[in-house]
């Protein structure tokens, strides 16, 4: 923990330029279509996590790697602006930084296709970075856009040192050995990531939860479905419950579950109760896609206390 004893919230992931295209709807396969804007934005799973959590208040740091190049410079200077500790942010010599090209149509769907560059040669030396870092009762936010063998790592660290994990199984999985499960405090997958973690799919809120039961059963403490529009559903060994979203005008969901998981480790390292927290969560995503970007569109305190009060 920092100094002054309030949780760090340590990210250890993915870095990526986002290449983004607005387009009237997504081409179908084959097809070529006209888009009507296009933007070069700073993204990146593990980054827009981070920014989620620095921009609501918390202490932050960032562990990853770009390559050495423009992009790279442009995505440390973006988490530098947003207050996170980019010391373990590495320039990688032999690899180019990793890109995301993403469609967004008119009702803010998207698609994402990533290109992972440097955030694939983060390794050992990484985790040993972190190491030195992290205090019991800090938070460490993780993700899939970096070697699954090294978030393995990686967690079964940070679980040895008494800190809380949250993992955000993104890009889908299947097949994770079974200690992975065990590992992890806090699980939130989307609808298709958990249908990838269980053997069913998650298609409405009645199978989410069933799948946040399963996962549940599997070892994870607590396992919370995103559900976009429907909300969320959580389940620990104790309770189950339904967490409605808010009701905004989305204009581009891109990041809207690394909102979730910023705002999610911000308010529980505030002490917030999981119900709680889960609101709070909602909220910081909710607010997130009514702006365009990904680190573009998080919000500060002030924007989520607003729609809360609302
Ligand atoms: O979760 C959204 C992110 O996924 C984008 O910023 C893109 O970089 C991909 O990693």
């Amino acid at each position: 923990m920092a100094d002054d004893a309030q949780p760090t919230i340590h990210v250890f992931g993915s870095l990526n330029m986002d290449l983004v295209c607005q387009t009237p709807r997504l081409p179908l396969p084959g097809e070529t279509i006209l888009g009507t804007h296009f933007q070069t934005v700073p993204g990146g799973k593990g980054a827009n996590q981070a920014v989620a959590a620095a921009r609501l208040g918390a202490t932050t740091t960032m562990v990853g790697r770009v390559g050495d190049d423009e992009f790279g410079q442009a995505l440390i200077d973006s988490l530098k602006d947003n207050g996170v500790d980019t010391h373990n942010v590495i320039v990688d010599q032999s690899v180019a930084t990793g890109i995301a090209a993403i469609l967004v149509d008119q009702a803010g769907h998207n698609q994402i296709v990533v290109v992972a560059g440097a955030n694939s040669k983060v390794d050992d030396s990484d985790v040993q970075r972190l190491a030195q870092q992290l205090r019991p009762g800090d938070f460490l936010l993780l993700q899939f856009e970096i070697p699954v063998e090294v978030v393995m790592a990686v967690a079964a660290m940070a679980k040895k040192k008494g800190v809380t994990i949250i993992m955000d199984p993104a890009p889908a999985q299947s097949n994770l050995p079974d200690r992975f499960f065990g590992l992890v405090d806090i699980l939130t997958p989307n609808q298709l990531e958990a249908s990838h973690l269980v053997d069913f799919s998650v298609t409405d809120q009645h199978t989410a939860m069933a799948a946040a039961r399963a996962l549940v059963q599997r070892g994870v403490n607590t396992v919370i479905v995103k559900l976009g529009s429907d909300g969320a559903v959580v389940a620990t060994k104790d309770k189950c419950f339904h967490q409605s979203a808010f009701s905004v005008e989305a204009i581009d969901t891109v990041a809207a579950g690394d909102a979730f998981n910023g705002g999610l480790a911000f308010a529980l390292a505030e002490s917030m109760s999981l119900p709680t927290a889960v609101l709070f969560a909602s909220a910081v995503a909710a607010c997130s896609v009514t702006q365009r970007g990904a680190q573009a569109s998080m919000p500060t305190r002030e924007t989520v206390k607003n729609l809360l009060k609302e």
